[in-house]
């Protein structure tokens, strides 16, 4: 009998700590999203640049729609929702909850104002803080704030590509932050490799921590040895690929990247100032680009012919996290291109990274991987609208690993899997090479 209630107050204790755990990230994550938006003026959130990038208004209210919409309307028998209207506003891609406001269209919404929203998301804040005392006990419930925050980190790093592609519109070249952090001079690391035998390897995430459905489940996968770069594809060895006719030489590309390259007349990365200009936007304005950083906002497209060009590959999404899971357990929490350290932009490789491992593997820029995105053997996603989260759009797109230089460092992992179409450049995007053995 004792040792039937000492397990009943270790359980009882063991989900006390995780609520508690949860309840401060919860309140982190909604601070770190008004720390973000804290830059811009009322005009900057309205805004919308293009189809695929939304009005951080929209950004501010959607995040808070998901915990509206998937916790406190299911769980709180007394919540009212603040604007009935909203249901629908701020509905992303969700068709089991109703009707959408288009996407393309997100920017017309100047009604409500953003002031509305500011007050939207202190009437949710409220109330989930409530039914988290009143109710912090269900699983459920938990685990669907643990996705809440996870999608308001995924919008964290949207609202800074989406203000980024708006300021790189405007004629004046705004800043979103006024003043780089400064950092020492970078100097070039030389390429080398890290071999992997490969054999019956597993991917996909295991164990207790959070992961989104798309890691699952955990499985056996066959890799043949490769080797894999040592850092990112920098600045300089992309500016090399376009002086030896990278964007001009079909042969380079696959058919559907020349297509895109002809018709948009792509030559440079996103944000280059022109060929031959050593200048790119950036979320500090127009600065000199470091020859030594990562290049990056390139598509896969892109990404794929410079590949071509270096007679190299791109790693499959397997190779990459085979690679990721050999690092030491340090390597995340040490990784120092991320959200948290306000660089707001893909640095070089510190000298005093070098080690026996791939460096730069978490943060500065998402990697390419020549891997379509796909479901895992015996995927299934979860019932009702919230299995629309990831399973919907495995189609046309490819994995990205790793994360970038504004991707929440509590966000990412080995196992973790984002994804775009090959013509997506607005995203910190850039590639490492693989080679096989
Ligand atoms: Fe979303």
């Amino acid at each position: 009998m004792e040792g039937v209630l000492t397990k009943l107050a270790t359980s009882a204790h063991i989900v006390r700590t995780r609520l508690h755990a949860l309840i401060q990230r919860f309140h982190a994550t909604r601070h770190t999203t008004l720390t973000l938006a804290e830059p811009l003026s009322a005009e900057d959130c309205q805004v919308q640049s293009m189809p695929d990038a939304s009005p951080v208004k929209w950004h501010l209210a959607h995040t808070t729609w998901f915990f509206e919409t998937f916790i406190l309307c299911r769980f709180d028998t007394h919540y009212v929702p603040f604007d009935d209207a909203y249901r629908m506003l701020f509905n992303s891609y969700y068709n089991a909850i109703g009707d959408k406001h288009p996407r393309p269209q997100r920017g017309l919404l100047s009604r409500p104002p953003l002031t509305d929203v500011m007050r939207y998301r202190v009437h949710v804040d409220h109330a989930m803080a409530a039914l988290l005392e009143r109710h912090g006990n269900d699983k459920t419930l938990l685990d669907l704030v643990e996705i809440g925050i996870n999608h308001e980190q995924q919008h964290q790093e949207l609202i800074l590509t989406d203000v980024k592609h708006l300021l790189s519109l405007n004629p004046l070249r705004p800043s979103y932050r006024s003043t780089p952090p400064a950092s020492a001079a970078s100097c070039a690391t030389p390429l080398t490799w890290t071999h992997y035998d490969g054999g019956i390897v597993r991917q996909g995430h295991s164990g207790i921590d959070f992961c989104f459905d798309n890691e699952t489940p955990a499985h056996d996968t066959l890799l043949l040895p490769y080797d894999l770069a040592n850092r990112l594809v920098t600045q300089k060895e992309y500016a090399d690929f376009i002086a030896d006719g990278g964007y001009r030489r079909p042969e380079l590309w696959l058919s559907l990247g020349w297509d895109k390259v002809t018709a948009e007349g792509w030559n440079t990365p996103m944000y280059w100032d022109g060929e031959m200009s050593s200048h790119a936007f950036t979320l500090f304005g127009m600065q000199e680009r470091d020859p030594h950083a990562p290049v990056t906002h390139i598509s896969y497209f892109e990404a794929d012919a410079y590949a071509r060009w270096a007679h190299m590959r791109l790693p499959r999404e397997a190779e990459w996290e085979w690679a990721a899971r050999q690092l030491p357990e340090a390597a995340l929490d040490l990784a120092t291109g991320m959200l948290e350290s306000n660089g707001f932009h893909p640095r070089a490789v510190s000298p005093e990274a070098a080690s026996s491992h791939p460096s730069q593997m978490f943060g500065e820029v998402w990697e390419w991987t020549s891997s379509a995105y796909d479901a895992y053997p015996r995927y299934s996603p979860a019932v009702g609208a919230i299995g629309e989260y990831n399973g919907k759009f495995m189609c046309n797109q490819f994995v990205l690993r790793g994360g970038s230089c504004i991707t929440p460092r509590s966000h990412i992992r080995a196992t973790y899997r984002n994804f775009f179409p090959p013509e997506a450049r607005w995203q910190f995007s850039g590639l490492r090479l693989a080679r096989d053995a």
